[in-house]
């Protein structure tokens, strides 16, 4: 049995830290694990200029722990109004790496996201030619449409002719959570990717409505029926250099979730890396690990390699009822269980 794995540092492309005290209380758990992250826009108010990406890059940085070294990879909320302008500059100029599509309305802080994809045609035009990456919120918010069908539904209304009609535009289809979605991926050119969480891996429906309402399994995209979650481990495992890892870590306090109206978000940054690599290991995949988190990300993207390396040996790795970030109370994945993998160091 293997005992340990070495691998290329990897990094997390897709990540929610917010801001203030709970931010400085959440970044170091990602910075001892990944050296870079693409992190999310949907603040309040949201990212949306270069000069708030930059700003927000460095009240990141500043709450890097003395010693780690951590690049986070800023993106741009767009709006019906983006100027394409000052996003192709912000580009340009390294403080965006990607631009980020919400649906209007499609989960926490998106009420400033896009209403109708026609208004941001110009801007998704500019990307392509520049060759900015669209991360996507792949849910439709009609609200006709059933919420466990809204990726399906998104992916036949909205991304599917998006692909179409500008094929060099780089997308990623963000936290896929069905067997729709990875067909659709599948099914698409080299320039569409697609990020997977720990949790879409572990849980299907039932971790968040069976024996009571858990509010700390629910999160949006929701995670589905067990023939979605196969299919997403599947393709997780596959070696495909489509999928990489992307956490979807978002900390909301405890009494946020546990309420009448819980927010959507699980945060799981603490053990991303076990949590991960638990999955990789029931798979028979060990070996498929490293491609998933630490390569296929950073060449989708077309950004180097990590140089360092990490270790994770096997062992018990217990996780807290809860972890206290900036005075607030925040219950992780696997809260309470204990996982078969360590990081070292
Ligand atoms: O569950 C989620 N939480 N999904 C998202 O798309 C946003 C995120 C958050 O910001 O809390
Ligand atoms: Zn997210």
């Amino acid at each position: 049995m293997t005992e340990s794995l070495t691998i290329r540092r990897p990094d997390d492309w897709h990540l929610h830290f917010r801001d203030g005290a709970i931010m400085r209380g959440v970044v170091p758990y990602t910075a001892r694990q990944f050296a870079r992250a693409i992190v999310m826009p949907n603040l309040s108010p949201p990212v949306t200029t270069a000069a708030m990406g930059s700003a927000y890059r460095e009240r990141i940085l500043a709450a890097v722990p003395e010693g780690a070294d951590f690049t986070p990879l800023m993106t741009c909320y767009l709006t019906d109004d983006t100027d394409a302008d000052d996003l192709a500059q912000g580009f340009a100029d390294g403080v965006f790496t990607a631009a980020k599509l919400y649906p209007a309305g499609a989960t926490t802080n998106s009420a400033s996201g896009v209403t109708d994809i026609a208004y941001i045609g110009q801007v998704l035009e500019r990307m392509a030619e520049i060759g900015m990456p669209l991360c996507v919120h792949g849910e439709v918010v009609d609200p006709e449409i059933d919420i466990f069908d809204r990726e399906a539904v998104f992916i036949e209304r909205i991304l599917a002719p998006l692909v179409e009609r500008l094929p060099q535009l780089k997308v990623i289809f963000e936290h896929i959570t069905t067997e729709d979605a990875v067909a659709f991926v599948e099914s698409a050119g080299p320039q569409v990717g697609a990020t997977i969480t720990p949790q879409h891996l572990h849980i299907n429906r039932n971790a968040m409505l069976v024996g009571g309402i858990r509010p700390h399994a629910y999160c949006l995209p929701v995670a589905k029926r067990e023939r979605h979650r196969l299919a997403l481990r599947k393709a997780a495992v596959s070696g495909s250099p489509k999928y990489f890892l992307g956490t979807d870590s978002a900390p909301h306090p405890r009494g946020d979730k546990e309420s009448a109206c819980g927010c959507a978000g699980i945060f799981n940054a603490p053990f991303a890396l076990e949590s991960y690599l638990a999955v990789f290991d029931e798979e028979g995949a060990l070996d498929r690990f490293e491609g998933f988190a630490s390569e296929h990300g950073p060449r989708f993207y077309g950004l180097p390699l990590n140089g360092d390396t990490i270790t994770l040996e096997r062992g018990k790795a217990r996780v807290p009822d809860a972890i206290e970030a900036g005075g607030t109370e925040i219950v992780p994945f696997h809260a309470g269980e204990t996982l078969g993998w360590t990081l070292r160091g």
